[in-house]
């Protein structure tokens, strides 16, 4: 497909190179810019009017948080890695900030594209907007509606500030809409984590994901696959220990293989949670992206308190249960494989039974969620480029 915008704008195009900025910065942001370089790399037509450079924050920084992803998704030849690490809100935002607008004013790039809704994101839109630069925010127009969390700030700021809104689905352009933001901004592209999650999947599971079976004796479609990091449920000392609580009754039937995250790691060795652990409930480090990812293929169903394995869930028809009391995709509930069900350990346990009865919707997946994402944000950004010239 020729990506090139069809009028007079062309000609422009083909003189001038356009300078864009990719940001990456925290573990859910890989699979999202990883399409997006692969399709760039793929393309001589696009890489002869687009320079592009990847930018890595270090918000995170562990191989299992970072090095891992970004050897799975091809994505080892960053350009500018800032290194800012952890530290309060504040802290890690503002040393972001610092870094990159360092960078911006260097590069004096035409757009920086940031994805998602981590500190890393909100980061760079601010600091690349008061230089002037064009933001473009793939994943924009999500809401919780729950200012408690750092991600919903995130998100309103991002999106307060983005020139360019790149959404998932037709309840994001919606909400968008409702917020004043003008439709020739808005574009829905699909989603670029599933594009991701389809390719990985197409290769063959990892020898790693064989190994940790085995290792704890884990027979296909016979355990649940549970991941659990967000500050409001893991930074709460009782509400903590409630869902470890809820989660250990319900591992008398079904065992639970837990790849733990630091944050939720350095929690439970705080407040003395080792003893909710067994072998039937079995807490790992954080795993590569290929090896959840081919888990996905032997798990009875997904327990979590992430956005993007409700979004991956869904995509694949596979049961989730989201221990929150809200999602900003809520089309993962409407149309697809997932139910809310908070910290309640009764609604817990009812739709854990009802999915092991065999009692329980897959959902269908959602428009655009085809794998094709990254070929349509290629084409907004040059769209969106030839305009603003
Ligand atoms: C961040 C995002 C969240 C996303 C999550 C995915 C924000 C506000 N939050 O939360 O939206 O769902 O990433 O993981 O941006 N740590 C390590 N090693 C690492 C990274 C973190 O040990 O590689 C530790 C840090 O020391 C810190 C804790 O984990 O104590 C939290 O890290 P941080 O990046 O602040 O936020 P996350 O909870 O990972």
């Amino acid at each position: 497909m020729n990506l090139y915008v069809k009028n007079n704008t062309e000609n422009k195009m083909l003189m001038k190179k356009y300078k864009l900025f990719f940001v990456m910065g925290a573990r859910p942001n890989f699979m999202k810019i990883a399409p997006l370089i692969e399709w760039y790399r793929n393309h001589n037509d696009i890489q002869s009017c687009c320079e592009i450079k990847l930018i890595h924050t270090g918000q995170h920084y562990d191989h299992t948080m970072s090095t891992s992803f970004l050897q799975n998704l091809n994505l080892e030849q960053i350009d500018y890695h800032l290194e800012v690490g952890t530290g309060t809100h504040a802290v890690q935002t503002g040393k972001i900030m610092i870094e990159f607008e360092q960078i911006c004013q260097i590069e004096k790039p035409d757009i920086v594209v940031v994805v998602g809704d981590v500190n890393s994101t909100l980061a760079c839109a601010v600091a690349a907007k008061k230089l002037h630069c064009q933001v473009c925010h793939i994943e924009a127009g999500l809401r919780s509606f729950n200012r408690k969390m750092p991600e919903e700030i995130n998100r309103l700021v991002t999106d307060s500030i983005t020139d360019l809104f790149l959404t998932t689905c037709a309840g994001a352009d919606a909400q968008l809409k409702k917020e004043n933001v003008p439709d020739d901004k808005i574009a829905c592209v699909g989603n670029l984590m599933i594009d991701t999650l389809l390719r990985t999947m197409e290769r063959t599971a990892p020898a790693e994901m064989t190994q940790l079976l085995v290792q704890h004796k884990l027979k296909d479609n016979d355990f649940i696959l549970l991941t659990l990091h967000r500050p409001e449920n893991v930074d709460d000392k009782k509400r903590l220990k409630h869902i470890l609580t809820s989660l250990k009754k319900l591992s008398a039937k079904n065992r639970i293989l837990f790849p733990c995250h630091p944050r939720t790691e350095k929690n439970i060795k705080a407040y003395n949670y080792d003893s909710f652990f067994s072998s039937r409930f079995i807490r790992t480090k954080p795993l590569d992206y290929f090896t959840m990812v081919h888990l996905y293929n032997k798990v009875k169903f997904v327990l979590t308190d992430s956005g993007g394995m409700q979004e991956e869930t869904t995509a694949l028809g596979i049961p989730c249960l989201t221990l929150r009391d809200e999602t900003e995709r809520p089309i993962t509930v409407d149309v697809g494989s997932n139910t809310i069900v908070g910290a309640n350990t009764d609604k817990l346990l009812n739709m854990a039974k009802k999915i092991c009865d065999g009692n329980y919707r897959c959902g269908s997946v959602p428009p655009l969620w085809d794998g094709l994402a990254a070929e349509r944000v290629w084409k907004e950004l040059l769209r969106f480029l030839s305009i603003k010239e």
